[in-house]
C-alpha cells in the first residue's frame, strides 16, 4: 500500500544528512511497525528505501535520515530537496530487521548512515529495559544522533573515528560478550563483510548475525535462464545482465514492484520448480532454504529453467 504523505520538517542534522519527518496532511496515525523497519520512498522517477529512525508504536510520522550520495541513483538528492510541505509517496513499512525478542544482549553495530535502524533499535531497547550495547563509527564530526545516542545510552555506546580504532574496537565487541547475544549491523558494505568475516571467525552462530543494507549490493549480472510460466504456459528468457522482472515486463506480464532493489518485498513470485539463487535482503534465512519464492527485481535462477506460479 503506498501512502500519500507531506514533508512536515526537513532539516539538516550533520554534514550532508537531512531528516525528513513524513506524516498524514490530516494529522491522522500511520501503521505501526517494529524497531528496524524500513519505508520505500518514491524520490521522483526513483523509489529508495529508508530505515524508519520514529517510534513505531501509534507512530503518527515517520522520520527518516539521508545520506546525500553525489553519483548514486539521485534518489537521495530529490530527498534533500524536498522542503516542508512537499507531497511525498512512502510504502507502509516493511519489517525485517527487528529485534530477537529471546535475545540476552543486542550488540548494535553501526557504520556511517547504518546508524539509522541502530536508533530505533537503541531507543525500543531503552524503552522496555533490554540489554544493549552500540559501536558506531563515523567520519569524524560526520556523526549523527550523537547526542541523543550518548544520553539513551551513555557509557553503552563507544565511538570510533578512523578504521584501526574500529578495529579494536571490534575485536573486543566480537570476543566480549554474553552467551545469547544477537549482532545487528548495518553499514558499507565493506563494513558488513568485515564484521561478517570477524564474527564468524570469533565464532558467532549465522543465526545471531542480522544485516540491514542500505544500498542494493552490487550484482554481477549472473548467468541467462528461462522462466517457465506455469499458468500461461509461456516460456520466457531472462538474458544475462537483465532481471527476471525486466524481463517479465518486457514480455507484457504484470507483476508489482515498488523498490527494485530487493528490499520491499513486493515483487515476491511463488516458485514451482528449479532452484532460484537469492540476491534481495528481503527473504529469511529459511524462506530462501525453503525456496518457493523469488523476488524477481533481484534474484535469479541456479537452474536452467525457474517455474514460477504466473
Ligand atoms: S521490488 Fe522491492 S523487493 Fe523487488
Amino acid at each position: 500500500m503506498t501512502l500519500k504523505l507531506i514533508v512536515r520538517r526537513s532539516t539538516e542534522i550533520a554534514d550532508g544528512i537531512r531528516e525528513l519527518a513524513l506524516a498524514r496532511s490530516d494529522g491522522g496515525p500511520l501503521p505501526a511497525h517494529p524497531p528496524g523497519s524500513h519505508v520505500v520512498v518514491e524520490c521522483g522517477a526513483r523509489r529508495n528505501a529508508y530505515s524508519l529512525t520514529s517510534s513505531g508504536i501509534e507512530p503518527y510520522e515517520y522520520t527518516v535520515a539521508v545520506l546525500r550520495l553525489r553519483g548514486g541513483n539521485g534518489g537521495s538528492e530529490q530527498m534533500h530537496r524536498f522542503r516542508t510541505g512537499d507531497r511525498v509517496g512512502v510504502s507502509s513499512p516493511r519489517s525485517d530487521f527487528p529485534p530477537v525478542s529471546t535475545a540476552r544482549r543486542h550488540l548494535l553495530i553501526a557504520g556511517g548512515i547504518g546508524i539509522t535502524p541502530m536508533l530505533s533499535h537503541a531507543r525500543d531497547a531503552v524503552r522496555w529495559g533490554r540489554d544493549v550495547r552500540l559501536l558506531y563509527g563515523h567520519r569524524a564530526g560526520q556523526g549523527a544522533y550523537v547526542e541523543e545516542l550518548t544520553r539513551l545510552l551513555g557509557g553503552r555506546m563507544q565511538r570510533a573515528a578512523g578504521s584501526g580504532e574500529f578495529a579494536g574496537l571490534l575485536h573486543e565487541a566480537l570476543h566480549s560478550q554474553p552467551i545469547g547475544t544477537h549482532l545487528y549491523m548495518c553499514g558499507p558494505e565493506s563494513l558488513m563483510d568485515r564484521v561478517t568475516e570477524e564474527a564468524t571467525t570469533a565464532g558467532w552462530p549465522p543465526q545471531r548475525l542480522h544485516l540491514e543494507r542500505f544500498t542494493p549490493a552490487e550484482l554481477d549480472p549472473g548467468q541467462p535462464f528461462t522462466a517457465r510460466l506455469r499458468r500461461s504456459g509461456r516460456n520466457i528468457t531472462v538474458p544475462a545482465g537483465t532481471s527476471l522482472l525486466d524481463a517479465l515486463e518486457r514480455a507484457g506480464v504484470p507483476v508489482a514492484s515498488m523498490c527494485r532493489q530487493g528490499v520491499c518485498g513486493e515483487c515476491r513470485v511463488p516458485v514451482l520448480a528449479g532452484r532460484p539463487l537469492h540476491r534481495d535482503e528481503f527473504l529469511s534465512e529459511d524462506e530462501r532454504a525453503a525456496g518457493d519464492s523469488v523476488m524477481c527485481c533481484v534474484s535469479r535462477s541456479e537452474t536452467e529453467n525457474l517455474e514460477v506460479d504466473l
